[in-house]
């Protein structure tokens, strides 16, 4: 039985490792499928590992009733053997070991959907990170890796498919209405990517071929009723084979490809061995359910399941602290997948800018708080807490760190030396720096810094022009906030992409001392790696504006003073789209934290028409991609200006924020209008770029001239409610009408529209997910309100998507509602993870974070908080998972 109260959790260390006692050879595995009662009988041929220092022979098993244990022929006797926790040690075992298990275990009381689990009826599993415990006492961990045949057995009414890893060898008729399939997987594999899925389900199934020639056979399992969402998930998987190929020379190596849709997933996806196992927010589409955002996300997710085939299945994690280094080069590779399939350069730079902002919002702040954490991590209580924003998005940062550093050939060498030293193997983070390093005679010594050291570093720049002499110097310096076990930090190795910019905004020619001066070459990728370092410019014949951390090429804090004139002249000349929409980013943030005080301070709030008059000026640029204008014309989030602040004060922000649009609003209302009429995409819907970019555009628009209390403009927003024939129109229109601050009528009007929405969507759990978050996240929408939809009908916290529509993104996103003063956001935040917590403990460590910087408030609030952290961290039958964030939260 598992341990499950853990009052002061138990972390495990990276320094202890310590390899297995015993390898696996193969696994024979038979699963009797019942939902009440599964049979699991498994055969594991063992053989002693003579270099490890562990001599027992150890297994792992958790929640599970063993029937039967028996090895080399001979039951064990329960003196044969301890348990402790999850743990099972078997002294004494000979160098050649033949294991049977058999166990029993429940799929339809298995809530924490991990393990073997029942989702509509159907059977799914989950096994990464230690879920296979759940299904049998195994040498769990990832660096263990064997060959596995499995047998499958079911009703055949009932579960009239049968789907397991690898390829389909046998399949037949057992008689008294029950079939089997046997699925033989041909390569070894870590249990984490063992896979089954059983049930009532229909494919849409294609037959693809190979850059070799060889056909495969590919296929989308859904729900029966759903195959009319299919097509989108099918083209992002054949573009994900296609782009491997292409861009890194790896094929698939199996005959057969499976991707699943389950509505009940912890995660987004699963890169099962040949058995992706997928979330179906990250599956199903078509025009009338998914948004455009909808549309991107199954493609980058398609992508990065598909992309961990060879980065975390063929070459996989030594030990669970190596997480990132499947993750984050996973993720490096998805986005870049992403960017080379819409091709364009500004495309690219609008990926890219979508990317870092995730980064800044959430990884950033990760960084700061209690839970901040290396990208390979020293310990760990549960490692469920550790598929975090740092080892996922600050971990492809660091992959692209590589890319900038080594060039685009260079990357590639490191990878193709990657995997002719690694292929089969289960490996460290510091074995993809040195084959990075091998490959391209480069010392990578001082970039493992970024592996152990947790925080955001921090660059101050410093700039002199010396006009008689034509020099131009640029002063960095580094350094690194302390972060939770690391008070002290030595300096990065860190790229800083650059130009320099004329004063008619036009890149200048680079002489930097020290670096090569390449004809035609306007941006250089400076290296710091000192705590300061001074390079020295020369030929500088004006005083140049310096357009630094280009394309944002280290994940770092840049601090620079540029004036309003300069940051202007960023916005409009960057030969870097990232950089140019970073200055209005600047501007903006800028703004905004001095609209924040005057709010405090009770004092007017204005906004200047040199601001107003950049955004006109971006807004109405034909020239840029109108994906590119949403963003500049996006304020930084509330949450990003909450960073500015050593208090953050929610209300205010919000209040700022909102007097800002009112502001772009009202000025710039003709030429929003006009946008909106010039971004439309009548006829056929299609989710290609350039239909994308429009609506992203006229969206935006709508948004903004929504802000500016008119009734004109909330009729527009009617009829386009009413009148739209994809949900990306449908969703935003109503958004704007249910945050609209009009009269009784209007108010009546949102909650009328809102009730249609919710009739026409009712079957289509996706969308209602949808309804809920657009609540969730209104801004009048207080706890009261919250509590009210909690007890709808159609909210349960028993399905992940469902509970985080509500509940995550009102605790999230809607900061000025969560932060009300009175603590009740924090009670109900409370009231959720305890409830939650006896569902699913996962999911319940999840939203227990959103109170992780409950430092950065006003000590009023800080109390509260405390309190509702106690009343968690005191609850009973605490899970591990939950316990390490209260934990770590308030010890902060
Ligand atoms: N490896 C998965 C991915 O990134 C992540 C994942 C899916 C996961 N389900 C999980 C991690 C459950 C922990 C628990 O693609
Ligand atoms: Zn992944």
């Amino acid at each position: 039985m598992r341990n499950d109260t853990a009052a002061t959790p138990q972390a495990i260390f990276r320094k202890d490792y310590v390899a297995p006692g015993y390898w696996v050879d193969t696994v024979e595995m038979g699963f009797d499928l019942d939902l009440d009662a599964t049979h699991v009988a498994t055969r594991l041929t063992m053989r002693r590992n003579p270099d490890s220092a562990e001599k027992d022979l150890v297994l792992f098993g958790a929640e599970l009733k063993t029937l039967q244990l028996r090895l080399n022929g001979v039951n064990l006797k329960k003196s044969a053997y301890t348990i402790d926790g999850e743990t099972m040690r078997i002294p004494n075992a000979p160098d050649e070991v033949v294991l049977e298990i058999e166990t029993l275990i429940k799929p339809s009381k298995n809530t924490s959907l991990s393990g073997l689990y029942a989702s509509n009826g159907n059977f799914i599993t989950q096994c990464e990170a230690e879920g296979f415990r759940k299904i049998t006492w195994f040498p769990d961990r990832p660096d263990v890796m064997a060959k596995y045949t499995v047998v499958l057995r079911a009703d055949k009414k009932k579960f009239p498919v049968l789907l397991g890893n690898g390829n389909l060898i046998e399949q037949g008729d057992l008689g008294d209405g029950r079939h089997f399939a046997k699925w033989e997987d041909p390569f070894k594999k870590p249990s984490y990517l063992f896979a089954l899925v059983a049930g009532s389900l229909v494919c849409q199934e294609e037959k693809y071929k190979l850059g070799s020639g060889r056909e495969v056979l590919l296929q989308v399992w859904v729900e029966k009723g759903n195959l009319d969402k299919t097509q989108h998930a099918m083209d992002s998987l054949k573009n994900s084979i296609r782009w491997d190929e292409e861009r890194f020379g790896l094929e698939l190596d199996l005959d057969r490809f499976m991707i699943v849709a389950t509505s009940d997933f912890n995660m987004g996806a699963m890169e099962n061995k040949g058995l992706n196992i997928f979330n179906t927010k990250y599956v199903l589409a078509n025009p009338s359910i998914a948004t455009d955002i909808d549309y991107a996300g199954i493609e980058s997710v398609v992508g990065h399941e598909y992309f961990h085939n060879w980065t975390g299945n063929r070459v996989t994690c030594r030990d669970w602290f190596q997480l990132s280094l499947k993750e984050g080069l996973t993720v490096f590779r998805d986005q870049e997948f992403s960017a080379d399939l819409v091709g364009t350069s500004t495309g690219r730079a609008v990926k890219r800018i979508e990317d870092v902002r995730v980064l800044r919002q959430v990884q950033f702040s990760e960084d700061a708080g209690p839970m901040a954490h290396p990208v390979r991590p020293d310990s760990f209580v549960e490692i469920n807490n550790f598929y975090t924003v740092t080892i996922y998005e600050k971990g492809s940062e660091v992959v692209r760190m590589y890319y900038t550093l080594l060039g685009h050939d260079g990357f590639r060498k490191g990878m193709d030396l990657y995997f002719a030293r690694h292929d089969g193997q289960a490996v460290e983070c510091d074995d993809f720096r040195a084959a990075m390093s091998d490959a391209n005679g480069r010392d990578l010594t001082q970039f493992e810094r970024w592996y152990s050291q947790a925080g955001t570093p921090r660059v101050d720049v410093q700039t002199h022009y010396d006009a008689a002499a034509q020099t131009y110097e640029i002063t960095l310096s580094q350094r690194c906030p302390a972060t939770p076990g690391q008070p002290e930090k030595l300096p990065f190795h860190i790229p800083v992409a650059m130009g320099l910019l004329n004063s008619a905004g036009q890149d200048m020619p680079l002489h930097c001392e020290g670096y090569e001066a390449q004809a035609g070459v306007n941006s250089l990728v400076l290296e710091l790696s000192a705590a300061s370092q001074t390079f020295r410019f020369t030929q500088v014949i004006e005083q140049p504006v310096a357009s630094l951390l280009r394309n944002f090429s280290a994940p770092v804090v840049l601090n620079i003073s540029y004036s309003d004139e300069e940051l202007g002249l960023l916005l409009a000349h960057d030969s870097d789209p990232f950089n140019r929409w970073e200055a209005g980013q600047r501007l903006a943030t800028r703004r905004l934290v001095r609209l924040t005080k005057a709010v405090q301070a009770g004092e007017p709030l204005a906004l200047d028409s040199m601001f107003i008059e950049a955004l006109r000026a971006t807004l109405n640029n034909d020239t840029l991609d109108p994906a590119f204008r949403e963003l500049v014309l996006t304020l930084p989030s509330e949450a990003m200006i909450a960073e500015e602040f050593e208090v953050v004060d929610p209300q205010a922000i919000h209040t700022a924020r909102q007097f800002a649009r009112a502001q772009i609003s009202q000025h710039l209302r003709a030429d929003l209008l006009s946008a909106y009429e010039q971004h439309l995409t009548p006829g056929k819907f299609s989710p290609d770029a350039v239909s994308m970019a429009k609506r992203s555009l006229k969206n935006l628009a709508l948004s903004y001239l929504l802000e500016w209390v008119d009734e004109s403009t909330f009729e527009l927003a009617k009829t386009q409610f009413y009148d739209a024939e994809n949900m990306t129109d449908r969703l935003a229109a109503l958004a704007g009408i249910s945050n609209f601050r009009g009269q009784p009528q209007q108010q009546k009007e949102a909650a009328k529209a809102l009730q249609h929405f919710y009739k026409e969507f009712k079957k289509e759990a996706l969308v209602i997910d949808k309804w809920f978050m657009l609540q969730a996240t209104a801004h009048t929408t207080d706890v009261a309100k919250v509590r009210e939809l909690m007890t709808h009908k159609a909210f349960t916290l028993g399905n992940p998507n469902r509970a985080r529509s509500l509940t995550f993104n009102f605790c999230n996103a809607n900061p000025a509602q969560f932060h009300v003063a009175d603590g009740s956001g924090y009670a109900l935040w409370a009231e959720l993870v305890i409830a939650l917590n006896k569902i699913n403990p996962q999911v319940a460590a999840r939203l227990a974070r959103s109170l992780d910087r409950w430092k950065k408030y006003p000590l009023h609030l800080q109390e509260k908080m405390h309190a509702a952290l106690e009343k968690v961290a005191a609850a009973k039958k605490l899970s591990k998972d939950v316990a390490e964030v209260v934990t770590k939260a308030l010890a902060a």
